[in-house]
């Protein structure tokens, strides 16, 4: 059999109640990782750890909105709580909106950036705190997109606010990375194509628009979220010390041309 690669390390996993969040949490406890199954909606948390089967006893699922800071400190609390410290953030918590940028309300614009932003800030600090007192180093994994990096518009759909929240927090990984380095802490992004998930579902029912994402992706399928938690669990491992502040594109080479 082979060496569980995250044995005995703790993880907090956002938005671990659906999608890649939920691939990236069952693949930590299949790595043997205890993980903090964290997600607004708690019935997709729970389904998460009924999904893990016999691992699932080394996971917990808390119930945490990621934009309230308050929130944030009890999810923390609760991980130290049940395991002592925490490992591994990942924050992939994050919504999608197409609106054009005429169009666009400032309560959209707030509530994008809110998750997809303010949240992966908010989660990192509280988290990276507590690494610093443990001592023990640790791993910040920021899930952005492939639009952090270029404009996606299929038919002429619009997403400006998702663009600038993604584009944010590809910087802010690395700022953060800057300033924890010393303590031993790394940060990276994970920067997903398009992704078969309930987020992109409705999308991608569309014959057209599935044809269009397909055209785009060298290696001639959609991702699945199994190719995002691998390349989360290598950036996890002990053995990616010397790697921070950087994006791994899990794109099928969409960002070649
Ligand atoms: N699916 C894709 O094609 C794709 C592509 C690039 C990047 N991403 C990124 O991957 C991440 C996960 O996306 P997904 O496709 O799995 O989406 P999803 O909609 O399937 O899952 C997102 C999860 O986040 C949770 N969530 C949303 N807001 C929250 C909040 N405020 N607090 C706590 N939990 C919250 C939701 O309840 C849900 O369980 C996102 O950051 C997304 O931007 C996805």
């Amino acid at each position: 059999m082979n060496e569980m690669k995250l044995a005995g390390k703790v993880a907090i996993v956002t938005g671990a109640g659906s999608g890649n969040g939920r691939a990236i949490a069952l693949r930590y406890l299949q790595e043997g990782a205890s993980v903090v199954i964290a997600d607004m909606n708690l019935a997709g948390a729970e389904e998460t750890i009924a999904l893990a089967k016999e691992s699932g006893s080394r996971a917990l699922a808390v119930k945490a909105d990621v934009t309230s800071e308050a929130e944030v400190e009890q999810m923390v609390a609760e991980a130290i709580r049940h395991f002592g410290g925490v490992d591994i953030l990942v924050n992939n918590a994050g919504i999608v909106a197409f609106t054009p940028f005429l169009d666009l309300s400032e309560a959209e614009w707030d509530k994008v950036h809110n998750v997809n932003l303010k949240a992966p800030f908010l989660c990192s600090q509280a988290v990276a705190r507590e690494m610093i007192k443990r001592g023990q180093g640790g791993r910040i994994i920021n899930i952005t997109s492939v639009e952090a990096h270029v404009v996606v518009s299929s038919s002429g759909s619009c997403q400006p606010h998702y663009n600038s929240s993604k584009g944010g927090l590809h910087m802010l990984t690395k700022a953060i990375a800057l300033e924890l380095a010393p303590m031993g802490i790394t940060v990276n992004s994970v920067a997903p194509g398009v992704v078969e998930t309930p987020f992109t579902a409705q999308g991608l029912k569309n014959p057209d628009i599935r044809k269009w994402v397909l055209d785009r992706v060298p290696v001639g399928r959609i991702a699945q979220p199994d190719d995002i938690a691998n390349a989360v669990v290598f950036l996890s491992q002990d053995e990616s010390e010397y790697i921070t502040g950087s994006t791994i594109f899990v794109d099928g080479g969409w960002t070649i041309a």
